[in-house]
Order: structure tokens, then C-alpha cells, then sequence
């Protein structure tokens, strides 16, 4: 597989509904931005996507920022509609877009795992960020804006911790490709999470980062050492301690 690092225009997912709408902008601030602001003024099929060669002002989780170089990343969102998933259930989205991705990456090379609560991991740096966005009305999750940044063709990065498709599988990544696998790998997995969506626990555990080993947190309380035994409904990190099972939320606590 290759590519010439041109744009990325033209998407033929073979799909029913992911991707199958699609806009293709040669830059834009922000995909998530982009498509929430379509959302707000006209109706879109659900599974519409927004992909961009160039995202100048990518956001990230927690109010971080998401910077990558133009023309060889893929950056891109698309719209779910999951109105029959409860508010309290919205991290299950986090599983089944996780696992779509890990899935799509381990059949290139095994390795890739999920470091709670939704960054793709390779050998420990990051490859792929998720960033979803949920819009619930009267107790519905009317639409949840998935957006997603996969390193695919850069070699270099600014930080330490990250790290590239083309760099693990020694091989450039035609992006057009990729982006098509994935809307298909979703969507079939969304069709079975419709059906059964408890049974994402089990496949986000079994891909988990450093799950059953005991590594070093830091919380308000300091640092500790804990051993990760899972993640709760509501997508809190449960730790064992000594003895006892703590749970935390996001900003609660960091690896170290
Ligand atoms: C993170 O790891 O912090 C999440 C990063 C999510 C980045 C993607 S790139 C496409 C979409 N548009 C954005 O502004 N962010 C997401």
C-alpha cells in the first residue's frame, strides 16, 4: 500500500450509511467543530462524515489541543445517532469506537491497545486520539459526534510520547484506504453494538493498557501504586490498592 502523500478527496467506504455522506474540506480548524456546526442548522443522515487534509486547530480531550502535520494524518468526524443508548451508557461509545479502532490496527500489526480512558497506544506512545462529543436531549443521546486523529504518514514528532503508523509498520499508509476500512469496521460493529452493547466490555478489557499489572498513579492523595482491574459503566478507572477497589473519574488521576 501507498500513497503519495496528495489530498484526500474522494471516499468509497463499502458501507450502508458510515461515510456514504461525506464532506471533504482541503482545511478547516476543527472536524469535530465543523460537523456540530453543520448539526445545529440542518438535518444529517446519520454516519455523515467530515475529513480534512489540513485541521489547523484540532481539539483534543480536557480542553487539550491536537496538532498534526497537514497532508499526511487522517483527521476526520461523523455522526452517530444513538437514541435508544441512556446518558448513564454514553461510555460505551468510547468502547465501540476504541475497539473499531484497535480491531482496524491490530489486523496491520498486534499491539495496539487502549489506554483508558480512549487513546490508542502502541508500544507505549500514542497513535490515535478520540475526542466524542455527545448532544443529550430529554434523556436521550440524540447525536454523539465522534471525531478521531490517526498518525499515519508523519515520521517526526514534537513529543516523546507519540508515535506513527508508518513508523511501527516500517510502511507509508495509503490514508484514502484506511479511512474507508475503518468507517466499515465501525459500522459493522455498530450494528452489532445496537443488538448488544455490554458485550463491548469484554473486547475494550481484553485491549486494555497495562490492565493486571501494578504500575505507579498519581492522584490528589499523591502517588500510589495500583494494579488496573477495569473500567466501570460510566467509564471510571477502577484501581486496586492494597486491598481495596477505588474508582476514578477522568481528572481524577494520572498514569505516571
Ligand atoms: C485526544 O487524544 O485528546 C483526542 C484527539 C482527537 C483529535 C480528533 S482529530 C479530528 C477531530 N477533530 C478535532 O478537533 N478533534 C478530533
Amino acid at each position: 500500500m501507498s500513497e503519495n502523500n496528495t489530498f484526500l478527496t474522494i471516499i468509497t467506504p463499502n458501507t450502508l450509511f458510515i461515510g456514504k455522506n461525506y464532506i471533504y474540506l482541503d482545511k478547516c480548524a476543527s472536524t469535530n467543530s465543523y460537523l456540530l456546526d453543520v448539526l445545529s442548522s440542518r438535518n444529517i443522515a446519520e454516519g455523515s462524515l467530515v475529513f480534512t487534509d489540513y485541521q489547523f486547530s484540532g481539539r483534543g480531550q480536557q480542553g487539550n489541543t491536537w496538532l498534526v502535520e497537514p497532508n499526511v494524518n487522517l483527521t476526520f468526524s461523523l455522526v452517530l445517532m444513538p437514541k435508544w443508548l441512556k446518558p448513564t451508557e454514553q461510555f460505551y461509545l468510547t468502547k465501540l469506537v476504541s475497539v473499531s479502532l484497535i480491531q482496524l490496527l491490530n489486523s496491520k500489526k498486534n499491539g495496539f491497545e487502549v489506554k483508558w480512558p480512549n487513546d490508542i497506544y502502541f508500544e507505549g506512545k500514542k497513535v490515535a486520539g478520540i475526542l466524542i462529543e455527545n448532544s443529550i436531549q430529554k434523556s436521550e443521546i440524540t447525536q454523539s459526534v465522534i471525531g478521531i486523529g490517526i498518525n499515519v504518514n508523519q515520521k517526526d514528532f514534537q513529543i516523546d510520547k507519540a508515535d506513527s503508523l508508518i513508523n511501527i509498520l516500517d510502511s507509508n499508509l495509503d490514508r484514502k484506504k484506511l479511512l474507508e476500512e475503518f468507517c466499515e469496521r465501525l459500522e459493522a460493529n455498530y450494528l452489532k453494538f445496537k443488538s448488544d452493547f455490554k458485550s463491548f466490555d469484554r473486547l475494550y478489557l481484553d485491549n486494555l493498557y497495562r490492565r493486571g499489572e501494578i504500575h505507579w498513579f498519581e492522584s490528589n492523595d499523591g502517588k500510589f501504586e495500583a494494579e488496573i482491574i477495569g473500567v466501570s459503566n460510566i467509564g471510571k478507572l477502577k484501581l486496586k490498592i492494597k486491598d481495596e477497589l477505588i474508582e476514578y473519574a477522568m481528572k481524577e488521576v494520572v498514569f505516571l
